[in-house]
Formats: C-alpha cells, structure tokens, sequence
C-alpha cells in the first residue's frame, strides 16, 4: 500500500483542507506504516501557478504550508515530505502523459469549468491541464490510495483513465490505478457564509472559511458571525435535511470531535446555535490553535523546514526515476 497526496500552497491551511484531507494524512501515517506501507505527502507549487501568484508569496507560503503539515502532524521522518518542483520526473511525466490524456476527458473536468468561469479563453493552459500533472503526481509512485476531498475525486478518475490507456497502448502493466479516499466524516465542508459553495482559499470573503492562522478570538468570531437558520437542532439527521448551514456546521463539530453527526445531534437536541456555536468555537480552537502555535514556531527556523522538503525530494526523486524511465522506454524514447 503506497498512500500519496498533495496540497497546494496558494495560503494557509483552512478547515477545509484540514478536516478533509490532512486529518486523514496523519491518521492513515500510522495506519498505513503498521502495515508495512507507506505514505508520501507533497506541496503541489507547480500546481500553485496555475492560477496567478506573486512569486514572493509562493516561496512564502510553500515554507508555511510545510511547517503547518509537519505541525499537524506529518512525521518527516515517516513520511516522504516534499515539494513538487525539486522533483523533475513529476514535469517530465506529465508531458508523457499530455500524450496519452484526450482533450475531451479535460473537457469534462468541473474544477476547470468552476476556476475558469466565463473567461476560459484567458484561462492558463496549465490550469486547463492541471488534472494531468496530478495524475502524473500518483502515477509516478504506483500511489494505491490518494486521501482527498470530494472535489478532487474527479481528477483522480481522470488518472486512472489515462493509466489504463496508457497501459493498453503501450501493452504493459506499468501503473497503478490509484483508488482515492474520500473522507467519509468531511468530504466537502462548506462556506460559512454561503452553504452552496465549498470552504475554499479563493473564496473573497474573510468569514467565509475558518484559516490555520486565524487567532483564537478570530475563530470563535467567524463562528458566531456562520450564517444559519432560527430553529433549534433537530434529534436527528434527516432533520438537517434543508438547512445546509445547520448541516455544515453539524458536520463541522463531528469531524473535529471524531464523532457522529447523530452523536453530537444527540447533545444538542433542542438547543439553538447561540449555544452550539461557542461550543463548536472551543472545539475548532482547541484543535487549531495547538497546531497554529506549533507552526509558528517551526517557523523560527525556515532553513530547518526548507532541509525537510530537500531531504524529502531527495527520497521522492529515488522512488520516481525507475517509473519514468519505464515509462519514457515503453512509449520508445531513447533514454
Ligand atoms: P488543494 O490545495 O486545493 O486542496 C488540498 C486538499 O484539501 C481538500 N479540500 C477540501 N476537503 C473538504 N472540504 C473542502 N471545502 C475542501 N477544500 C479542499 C482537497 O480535496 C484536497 O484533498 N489538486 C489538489 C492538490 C494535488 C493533489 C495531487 C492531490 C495536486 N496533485 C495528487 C492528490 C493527489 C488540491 O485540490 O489541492
């Protein structure tokens, strides 16, 4: 069991990522390695120029983003810990790949449609072929499992298609279908302002999403401020059906706690949000906060960080050149 997943550093962590994906990474670290697998997680900075970023700010944040793993949790020494670009074989497959993937499959891709809006015609071409290089990023490692949120589902569908093809083409088993896993406890957190949209780095509004950096009275803030409904929480969960942001919020509570959303329903039965939402509060903060402080503090020390992402790569690119040169031999590059 290989399990590989990456996260790009285009800001700070948020409640989603965290609740959605790098919560699973640390719990499926220790899972994964009693059983003799292993796990790799990565910053995707190629990913990150996808979509215009200050350079200054995309340095920044690859440093940060590192720091915040390795604070949540991510066990450099346990886990393969790196950044896309110091390792070439992922550009280098994803050329490969650029070949085997058909216009039509990116076409079909919704985060392309969503991030390109009206203006597809300026949209980057990188941002089109965006679900290729993340392929190529599974591909390259025979990645059995990828944990992610349920917006990247699509994109790992799309890797297995071009897997195959690429198999059958070129008549050989050479990768992996990678089966990804979504979070059962917080696929898809939503916006506090608007339970329509999903929490996310690029939303404009501040109050919409719960940041890693956000200073405890912040938190509790943007809590208070979460759009919801007048009623009181209902005993059950087909009683949040209808009330999206009563459900987010439920969900939310749960995730953070390891808990059911019935179980917490099963507490709050009766109750209004003026007394659900400083409990959900205090429990964001108490997970937060501790991982914020943590971060911070790594911080002090950005070469120390940088030499985790260089030590990390350095493994990666071992584990990655074999897989490449099979595959640049199987489509008959001379190599
Ligand atoms: P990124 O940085 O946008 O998101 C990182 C992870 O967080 C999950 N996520 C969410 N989960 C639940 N609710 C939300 N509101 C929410 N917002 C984000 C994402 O699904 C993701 O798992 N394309 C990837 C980065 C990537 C990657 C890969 C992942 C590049 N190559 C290869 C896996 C395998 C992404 O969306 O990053």
């Amino acid at each position: 069991m290989r399990v590989v997943s990456g996260i790009k550093p285009t800001g700070n962590l948020h409640l989603g990522n965290y609740l959605g994906a790098v919560k699973q990474w640390v719990a499926m670290q220790d899972e994964v390695q009693a059983s003799g697998g292993e796990t790799m997680f990565f910053i995707a900075d190629l990913h990150g120029l996808t979509e215009w970023i200050a350079p200054a700010e995309l340095r920044a944040n690859t440093i940060e983003m590192t720091a915040t793993l390795v604070a949540a949790g991510i066990d450099p020494a346990r886990s393969i810990l790196f950044n896309q670009t110091r390792v070439p074989a992922h550009s280098e497959l994803s050329w490969l790949l650029n070949n085997v993937a058909r216009v039509g499959w990116l076409n079909r891709m919704t985060q392309f449609k969503d991030k390109a809006g009206k203006n597809r015609e300026g949209a980057s071409v990188g941002l089109y072929d965006y679900p290729v290089l993340m392929a190529a990023d599974v591909l390259l490692y025979n990645a059995t499992h990828v944990p992610v949120g349920e917006d990247q589902k699509q994109h790992l569908e799309l890797a297995r298609d071009i897997a195959t093809k690429f198999n059958t083409d070129y008549a050989t088993e050479l990768f992996t279908l990678p089966e990804p896993l979504v979070s059962r406890a917080a696929p898809r957190i939503m916006s506090l302002r608007d339970a329509g949209a999903k929490m996310s780095k690029s939303n404009p509004s501040e109050m919409s999403l719960i940041k890693l950096i956000d200073a405890d009275d912040v938190i509790a803030d943007k809590f208070r401020k979460a759009k919801t409904d007048p009623d009181v929480l209902p005993g059950n969960v087909e009683g949040l059906d209808g009330r999206a942001e009563a459900k987010n919020l439920v969900t939310i509570f749960a995730a953070l706690a390891d808990r059911t959303p019935a179980d917490v329903l099963a507490e709050y039965e009766g109750k209004g949000f003026g007394a659900f939402k400083p409990a959900l509060a205090d429990l964001a903060v108490a997970t937060l906060g501790p991982i914020r402080d943590e971060m911070t503090r790594l911080l002090d020390d950005a070469a120390a960080i940088d030499a985790i992402l260089d030590r990390g790569a350095e493994k990666a690119r071992d584990l990655a050149a074999p897989v490449l040169r099979q595959a640049q031999e199987a489509m008959g590059l001379v190599v």
